[in-house]
């Protein structure tokens, strides 16, 4: 079924007036299987499925593609729906941010490095953004991907801060069956920078081998991913970083089942980000379809 779609938030208010078990998944849209699969696991633990498409001005830098931005709500509203979304918020930005809007949520210390470092007011944008969608749909769960690994723990602690009274779910993150992680931005790319794009994955499995292997400095476990990187002279390395569970890098790493390795690089122009689990039982070896 295609979901309704809503506007403003007079008519969220009035759609999810009945009884039932909201469910909340914030995207910025031009929906791929990463978005299903948290659609999807809503579906399965609620009553009403809200979907809210929002380009959020307030997260891009200056320098960032926010212009370019992919958008298609119909493609938004085929992917939503076959996941099984209810409704879709889909507000203008002055719906969002009026004539006068006055208000920042910041989040210290896990909103800092290296994500938060790398894209200053970034995680500003995210909280902010995010508390208000909260405020406005109230669900009871709210869905998110591991694959912004730093954006997910920033939104953790904003709700445990803030006493927001809603669950935050953490969705592992959907790869193709090269082991590329999903992401709007790549349609940035062609099949074969797609393709290319894979080095960033491998970055990631080479330290988790390296870990495996039983390497515990993490000076060295950087060393192993930044390695994989430099193979490809396409790559410009952002960070590659090992950290627990509150964003920090230590000397060393600890068999902490949060420990986890991040990567940024830009690629073709296109700045991409993964995460994976530094221990992880089963490692991707690319092949296996997502
Ligand atoms: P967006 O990039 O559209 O992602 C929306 C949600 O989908 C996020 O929680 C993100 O982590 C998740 N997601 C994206 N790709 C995924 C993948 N391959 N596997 C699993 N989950 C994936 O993240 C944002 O939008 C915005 O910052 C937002 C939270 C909506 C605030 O504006």
């Amino acid at each position: 079924m295609t979901p309704r779609v809503l506007t403003t938030t007079e008519e969220v208010r009035e759609a999810l007036a009945g009884p039932g078990r909201v469910g909340l998944v914030p995207t910025m849209g031009y929906l791929h299987d990463g978005h299903a699969a948290l659609i999807r696991q809503a579906r399965a633990a609620c009553d009403v499925v809200v979907v809210s498409v929002f380009v959020n001005p307030r997260q891009f830098g200056v320098n960032e593609d926010l212009g370019r931005y992919p958008r298609d709500l119909d493609r938004d509203l085929a992917v939503a729906g076959a996941a099984g979304a209810d409704l879709l918020f889909h507000p203008e930005v002055t719906t969002m941010y009026p004539d006068g809007y006055a208000t920042t949520v910041t989040v210290s210390g896990v909103s800092g490095p290296p994500e938060g470092h790398a894209r200053p007011g970034h995680f500003d944008g995210v909280s902010t953004v995010v508390l208000k969608l909260l405020n406005i749909v109230q669900p009871e769960r709210a869905y998110f991907g591991e694959k912004d690994w730093q954006q997910l723990a920033v939104v953790r602690r904003m709700v445990r801060d803030l006493n927001v009274p809603v669950r935050v779910v953490g969705v592992p993150t959907v790869r193709a069956a090269s082991g590329l992680a999903l992401s709007s931005r790549n349609s940035y790319l062609t099949p074969e920078q797609q393709e290319r794009a894979v080095v960033l994955s491998r970055a990631l499995w080479a330290v988790q081998e390296a870990a495996a292997a039983g390497e515990r400095d993490t000076a060295r476990l950087v060393q192993a991913g930044l390695e994989v990187l430099a193979r490809d002279p396409e790559v410009r390395p952002d960070y590659l970083t090992v950290v627990d569970s509150d964003m920090r890098e230590r000397e060393r790493v600890e068999n902490d089942p949060m420990t986890r390795v991040l990567v940024a690089a830009r690629m073709f122009g296109v700045r991409l980000i993964d995460n994976v689990p530094l221990w992880a039982e089963e490692r991707w070896t690319g092949g296996e379809d997502a």
